[in-house]
């Protein structure tokens, strides 16, 4: 097969380094092992998140010198819309600086007694806080194979539209809205059929449940579409993306994934009363609708993201990188969840490091001994983050999977970083009987993988 080079040429650099092991290691205690608390000058290649990390085009950086910063009716905002119309098809929506307000209008909106049930397949964490902290139950639904980390299925993240009819039946007057995310963040980056959305979408009319996406990675997920679902393969991306919007009642967005822009997302309806209330909300949290807690020039970079990111030639190269990666460490051995989806690679900690109970959290350990062994950052996804605790015995119950995944930031690493950290888990690999677990010293009641701190357990030996 032949190369796939980066389809962009360099124009600015940013340093980066690689600190000496003593500095990582003191950083790592003094951070109670939480990677939230390293400083990013101190990572050598960050692949803690592709959110808002993502490396702007000059078409881009050119628009933020054109942005409008007037209180009212900026033209970046008109532009911002024209570009939601055309790419999604949705008449009308609200900026917001981040995702997870787009999150938090529509649930408190929409969450209006205690206890109503949001399906999805799998919550993001902060979708699932928003529903919680509104008194809602987040419930994931995903197939069984988007569950296990070695099933080998093109649409991973799917929806069990058994399970979503059954749950229908028995609580439909208790849903006030059903959610998909594409891609499955959660579940591993894995992407939804089109056949599955419209399916989803056909159930929820059926019971009169509006269907809300989580849009954050739809044009990577539009692509995965176009390349595995039969009969999609001569359209194009940009069809695609039309096609799956127009079955959706609305979608909540953070432009900080596929809108290729370091800040700002929004929230699209097609429910004129809904956008009324939550207009006025949005005043109160955010700003006046037309800049949504957003600058002029923010505005017209998502814009001009949104647009940029149907390219197919950028989307190849991505999909094909962060799959080249994934190969690459499966040919050492390294257990991932596969096959990989869209922006990141995931980890089996679980079956990596079996030495390791759940309990002693053996995704974080591996997080810390990326950072340690390498200067590399990326993000535990197992029980710190959604583990729990059984309301009734008190117990601590593990998550289903124990992963780290490392989220391959857009047009930001080129293919031989990743190179670095696959002979970084080599090392990793050729250790890891030396790894031990940690203990939690601290943690918050909500999104406790933010600000959790831990000790090790034993202290772990130098692998030099
Ligand atoms: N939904 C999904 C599927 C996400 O992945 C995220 C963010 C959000 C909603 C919230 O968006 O951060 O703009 O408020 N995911 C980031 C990540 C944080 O690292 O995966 P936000």
């Amino acid at each position: 097969m032949r190369s796939l080079p980066e389809p962009w040429r360099v124009k600015v650099v940013e340093k980066i380094r690689l600190l000496p092991r003593e500095e990582r290691e003191q950083l790592l205690r003094e951070g109670g092992y939480s990677l939230f608390k390293i400083p990013s000058d101190a990572v050598f290649i960050d692949l803690f998140t592709d959110s808002g990390t993502s490396a702007m085009s000059d078409w881009q950086w050119a628009g933020l010198m054109q942005g409008d910063e007037a209180y009212a009716g900026a033209r970046n905002f008109f532009h911002l819309q024209e570009t939601i119309q055309d790419v999604f098809g949705f008449p009308h929506f609200l900026p917001v600086h981040q995702g997870r307000v787009a999150e938090n209008l529509l649930f408190s909106a929409l969450l209006t007694q205690p206890g109503m049930i949001v399906p999805n397949n799998n919550h993001f964490d902060t979708t699932r806080a928003n529903i919680e902290v509104n008194h809602g139950i987040a419930l994931d639904l995903v197939i069984a194979e988007g569950r296990d980390p070695n099933a080998n299925h093109p649409f991973k993240g799917n929806m069990d539209l058994v399970r979503l009819r059954q749950v229908f039946e028995e609580s439909s007057a208790n849903i006030p809205l059903c959610m998909l995310t594409l891609t499955n963040n959660s579940g591993g980056g894995q992407p939804v059929s089109l056949a599955n959305v419209k399916a989803t979408s056909e159930l929820c009319r059926e019971f009169g449940i509006p269907f809300y996406i989580d849009a954050c990675r739809f044009a990577e997920n539009a692509f995965f579409i176009k390349t595995r679902e039969p009969g999609q393969q001569d359209r194009s991306v940009a069809e695609i993306v039309q096609e799956v919007f127009s079955y959706a009642d609305g979608c909540t967005m953070s432009a900080k994934k596929d809108g290729l822009a370091n800040i700002g997302g929004f929230l699209a309806t097609r429910n004129d009363e809904l956008l009324e209330r939550l207009t006025q909300r949005l005043i109160v949290i955010e700003g006046f609708p037309t800049y949504g807690g957003l600058a002029g020039r923010d505005l017209e970079a998502v814009a001009r993201g949104l647009r940029e990111v149907l390219d197919e030639n950028y989307l190849r190269y991505r999909i094909t990188q962060v799959a080249n990666f994934g190969e690459k460490l499966t040919q050492i051995g390294i257990p991932i969840m596969r096959p990989t989806g869209g922006h990141a690679v995931y980890i089996d900690a679980k079956t990596l490091l079996p030495h390791i109970p759940a309990l002693h959290f053996p995704a974080q350990a591996l997080s810390v001994a990326l950072y340690r062994e390498g200067g590399v950052r990326g993000v535990e996804i197992g029980t710190v983050m959604f583990g729990q605790t059984d309301p009734e015995t008190g117990e601590d119950l593990p998550a289903p999977m124990e992963l780290v995944r490392l989220a391959i930031p857009r047009r930001v690493f080129t293919n031989s970083h990743l190179d670095y950290v696959v002979e970084v888990l080599e090392h990793i690999r050729d250790h890891r009987d030396e790894l031990r677990g940690l203990r939690m010293t601290y943690a918050p009641k909500v999104l406790r993988h933010f600000t959790a701190r831990f000790e090790e357990l034993e202290p772990a030996m130098a692998m030099v």
